[in-house]
């Protein structure tokens, strides 16, 4: 069972595996990624009703244009078909939808069906949907710090911290991430939210992404659930210490 006050505030997801899914079937690789859509809106779906605030989806990474053209082709019509058609899914589940990557290197329909989204949701107050198209954690920072500093226009000497940093991410105002899930069976976080993932717990599924749904989603929210965060600080839980030897060790 969820406990509904200790929800992650923030879950992003390497929805990995599709590729697997489709030769397991001798299908092509593209009926993997259709069908990993109808995985996403699902998960989308399930988050939004349990509550999640913000739920960042790795669509395409910055090392996914190394695939073939075809693949490379058949993702970008498939995104954009999305963007196109998915309005009244969003609008439906009063979802915001925002997005994380370097838009201007992606083709121009879809930086326009992005920038539109995005314009269409902004008013809604459920869940943030951010899609991470494009997305390279390294690529973020990089254009996070060109950013700053094209705004000091040349000012030395201004003080630069962490705080500099996060406001000049893609979404600055969305929190750290809480939670990572990855599918597919392998444990690496592939360029994934770098910065926002220094605290993160990580739930790893064997199941390729289009074989993932609500109840997985449920259960990766539980194992979260069980792990004690202590952001470098001491077990926050004074029973957990109840199990100590007689006599302590301090
Ligand atoms: C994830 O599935 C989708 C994208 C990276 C776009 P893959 O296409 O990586 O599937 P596998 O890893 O080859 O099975
Ligand atoms: C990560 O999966 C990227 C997305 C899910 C969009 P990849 O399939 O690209 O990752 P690697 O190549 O196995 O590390
Ligand atoms: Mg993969």
């Amino acid at each position: 069972m969820i406990d509904p006050d200790r929800l992650p505030n923030h879950i992003g997801i390497i929805m990995d595996g599709n590729g697997r899914w489709a030769r397991q079937r001798r299908l092509a690789r593209s009926a993997g990624h259709r069908e990993g859509l109808n995985a996403a809106k699902e998960i989308v779906r399930a988050a939004s009703d349990i509550g999640i605030r913000y739920l960042t989806l790795y669509t395409f990474s910055t090392e996914n244009w190394r695939r073939t053209e075809e693949e490379v082709s058949f993702l970008m019509k498939l995104i954009e078909t999305h963007l196109k058609n998915e309005y009244e899914f969003y609008r439906s589940n009063h979802i915001r939808v925002v997005h994380s990557g370097d838009i201007a290197r992606l083709p121009g329909p879809i930086q326009r069906e992005i920038g539109s989204v995005m314009r269409d949701t902004e008013h809604f107050t459920g869940l943030t949907v951010n899609l991470a198209i494009n997305y390279g954690g390294r690529d973020e920072i990089v254009r996070a710090v060109n950013r700053w500093r094209s705004s000091t226009e040349g000012e030395r000497d201004l003080a630069f911290d962490e705080s500099t940093i996060k406001s000049f991410l893609d979404c600055p105002e969305m929190p750290d991430a809480d939670l990572i899930i990855r599918t597919g069976g392998e444990q690496r976080l592939s360029n994934f939210l770098l910065w926002e993932s220094a605290y993160a717990e990580y739930h790893f599924s064997k199941k390729y992404w289009p074989d993932f749904r609500t109840a997985d989603l449920v259960s990766a929210i539980e194992d979260f659930q069980q792990r004690t965060r202590k952001f470098g600080g001491m077990d926050p839980e004074p029973e957990n210490t109840a199990h100590q030897p007689a006599g302590g060790v301090l």
